[in-house]
Formats: C-alpha cells, sequence, structure tokens
C-alpha cells in the first residue's frame, strides 16, 4: 500500500517522517543552525545557513506537501505566507479580486498596502466583492483579461461563508488568472484546494493544522513546481523565515490532526444546533447546519465542516455576560485550538459585523460538558 491510498488518519501520524532507522527517534528533533558545516563548493552542501534552509524546515514542508497534494514553503505566519503570494505573483498595476469579508489583516495588506502605503509601487488594483452567490465569479469574468490573481478565503474568518472553488477555478483560469485560497479554517484534511483546481492554497498553520494555541506559522502550497522557486527566494531576501522550534512543534503536532478535527468537527456540529435552536440567539452560521445557506456548497467541497461556528446575541452586554458566565469558554482571538474560545469581534473593529456578533472556535473539551455550559452560559447572558 503506497501512502497515496492511506486514509487520512494514517497519513497525518506518518506525514514528513524519516525512514526507520535503528537508534533514531521517529521525529529528529528540532536542528539549531546559524550557518552549517559547508566546506568548498556550497552546491554541495545541503544545508548552508539558516537563513536559507533548514532540514526541520523541510520535514515539516515535506509532511505538509503530501497532505496538499503540491509542493509547500514554509513561513513564520499564516499572513507572511500571504504577503510572499501577493508579492511574488502580483506586478506593478495587477489586478487583483478578492472576497470584501476575508480575513481582515489579509484585506488590509492588499487594499492598503499593495494598493498603496508600504509597497505603493505595486499600485495593486484591487477588486472586491461577497464570497456567497455568484458576485465572485461575475467579478472575474468582468474584468477577464485584465486580472491577475482571484483570491479566496473558504469557508471565511469570520463569517463562515462559503463560496465554489471549482467554479472560481475554472472563471479565473478562463479569465487569464491563477487562483489562491486561504484554506486556513479547513485544513488540508477538511478540504483540498489544489484538486479542486486552485494554483495555490495559503494556511495560517497557528490555526487547526498546529492546534495547540502555542505558535505562529503559515505556509504556501502550490501546483506548479516553479512558483516554489520564487516563495523561497522572497523567504530568502526578506529573512522572513520560520524559527526551527516552531516548525518541529507543528511536525509534532500534526499526528494529531484528525483526531482533533474529527472531535472539534463532531461538537460543533452539537454546539451549532444549540445555538440555532435557541430564541435568543440569530444568525448561526455553520457550513454543517443543513439550513445553512453555505451548506449545499460546503458539503460538496468539504469532507467536514471544522470547528469554528459564528452566531449574535442582541447587544454587546449580553455577550460580555456569555463570557462571564461560561466556565469553558475562554475570551480570546484566534481559533483552532484545543481549548474552546470565542470572541466578540466587532471588539477589534474591521469587520462588517453587528455588535453581539461571536464567533466561537470549538475545543478538544468533553462535548457534553462544552454544550452544558454554552447552554447555561446563554441562559445566564440572555435572561
Ligand atoms: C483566515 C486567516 N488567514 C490568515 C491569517 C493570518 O495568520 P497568522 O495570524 O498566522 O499570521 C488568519 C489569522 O487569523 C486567518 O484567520
Amino acid at each position: 500500500m503506497t501512502s497515496r491510498a492511506w486514509q487520512d488518519a494514517t497519513r497525518v501520524v506518518r506525514a514528513g517522517l524519516p525512514k526507520a532507522t535503528p537508534g533514531a527517534p521517529y521525529l529528529p528533533g528540532p536542528v539549531f543552525a546559524a550557518p552549517f558545516h559547508a566546506p568548498g563548493d556550497p552546491a554541495q552542501s545541503p544545508f548552508t545557513y539558516g537563513r536559507f534552509d533548514n532540514p526541520t524546515w523541510s520535514a515539516y514542508e515535506q509532511a505538509l506537501a503530501e497532505l496538499e497534494g503540491g509542493p509547500c514553503v514554509l513561513f513564520p505566519s499564516g499572513m507572511a505566507a500571504s504577503a510572499a503570494v501577493l508579492a511574488t505573483l502580483l506586478t506593478p498595476g495587477s489586478l487583483l479580486i478578492m472576497p470584501e469579508e476575508s480575513y481582515y489583516t489579509t484585506r488590509v495588506l492588499a487594499t492598503q498596502e499593495f494598493a498603496g502605503g508600504w509597497v505603493a509601487a505595486q499600485n495593486v488594483q484591487v477588486v472586491q466583492a461577497p464570497t456567497s452567490g455568484s458576485a465572485l465569479v461575475d467579478a472575474v469574468r468582468a474584468h477577464s483579461g485584465r486580472v491577475r490573481l482571484v483570491w479566496l478565503e473558504t469557508p471565511t474568518n469570520p463569517g463562515l461563508d462559503v463560496c465554489d472553488i471549482a467554479a472560481l477555478a475554472d472563471a479565473a483560469h478562463a479569465a487569464g488568472a491563477l487562483l489562491v485560497v486561504d484554506n486556513t479554517t479547513a485544513t488540508p484534511l477538511l478540504q483540498q484546494p489544489l484538486a479542486l483546481g486552485a494554483d495555490l492554497c495559503v494556511v495560517s498553520d497557528t490555526k487547526a493544522m498546529t492546534g495547540h494555541a502555542d505558535l505562529v506559522l503559515g505556509h504556501v502550497a502550490v501546483r506548479d513546481v516553479s512558483l516554489v522557486e520564487s516563495l523561497r527566494t522572497w523567504r530568502t531576501r526578506l529573512g522572513v523565515i520560520p524559527g526551527p522550534m516552531e516548525a518541529w512543534l507543528a511536525h509534532r503536532s500534526l499526528g494529531t490532526l484528525h483526531v482533533r478535527l474529527m472531535r472539534q468537527c463532531a461538537t460543533a456540529q452539537r454546539v451549532a444546533e444549540l445555538l440555532a435552536s435557541h430564541a435568543g440567539v440569530t444568525n448561526v452560521r455553520y457550513p454543517g447546519l443543513p439550513g445553512d445557506p453555505a451548506h449545499e456548497v460546503a458539503a460538496r467541497q468539504m469532507s467536514g465542516f471544522g470547528g469554528v461556528i459564528s452566531f449574535t446575541l442582541p447587544t454587546a452586554a449580553e455577550v460580555e455576560r456569555f463570557f462571564a458566565a461560561s466556565a469553558l469558554v475562554y475570551e480570546a482571538t484566534s481559533f483552532g485550538g484545543l481549548h474552546t474560545s470565542a470572541e466578540r469581534r466587532a471588539r477589534w473593529g474591521g469587520d462588517v459585523v453587528a455588535e453581539g456578533f461571536v464567533r466561537l472556535s470549538v475545543g478538544l473539551e468533553d462535548a457534553d460538558d462544552l454544550v452544558q455550559d454554552i447552554a447555561s452560559a446563554l441562559s445566564a447572558a440572555l435572561s
């Protein structure tokens, strides 16, 4: 049996591990080095200098490539990965089409920095459209021949809207553009953008990929190997490099990705049903709910619906009471970790959401404990 034929649970446990060698650990520890021994012709040394390459990065990149279905380049954060894609693919005056409600900082990077700001020389033109419905496809068609890059995020953070990756890949390619998908909320285990036709896939490994809320990392997966070189060159020249310790912790965490996600998906489904049935809660969004506007497309392109849910309480005051009454929901930003957490997203500004909008990330606690805790916190908040 080849690793391609293995099920996901097996693939994550074995991803990127070296051949079994007597006396060696299953996963070699992190390698800390600035220079490596490299006599004579540097081309003869696999590793020369710590900003160029590192065996701990390579092992995790190999693991990621096995899961993504294309070569991967590791970055020190999800934003560093996204910035590398924009910087290496856009040229001055390029047209970029992106969602109007995707991750806030990615939108700011494109609309403020690449269209002006620090990377003003790029003078990138940005067209934004809603993720749901046909607006993105329509925008791509309307700019056929001029659009260079189409950026998707599905499911979106924080609104959990979904778009049809395969349909957008067809539209982007017909328009002469490349398609990038930010797959952070789903991870390659629940959704395979490259197999669905995307040219690149960006992931913040800070979230569910690593799942322990203890590191910041990101990666880019590509279908066309020739893009790897420019991403690596960008990483080396700017010095935006991941730490070996983070890369090793990420690789170590990968082995539990499947069990973590399966538990999160199952518990999130129960929590979403509880929220949807609660009289004081509105706008519950979870792609796994049969009545959710995203359900049909999500069921087609995802193998599970993830651990993130959004919902709205009447005002900020009810959300504060919800946090005060809950024993199990940490009030924190980020998502995908093993501890259940949530935040009132409007506290940051930036996202067009109601004051009482909450993004909830379901962790690995016992499902009955969590459902009971959330039910009683809602009763306390809404009484
Ligand atoms: C969808 C999405 N993409 C990218 C990022 C950026 O990732 P990082 O915080 O690792 O830079 C985030 C962070 O929240 C995110 O939610």
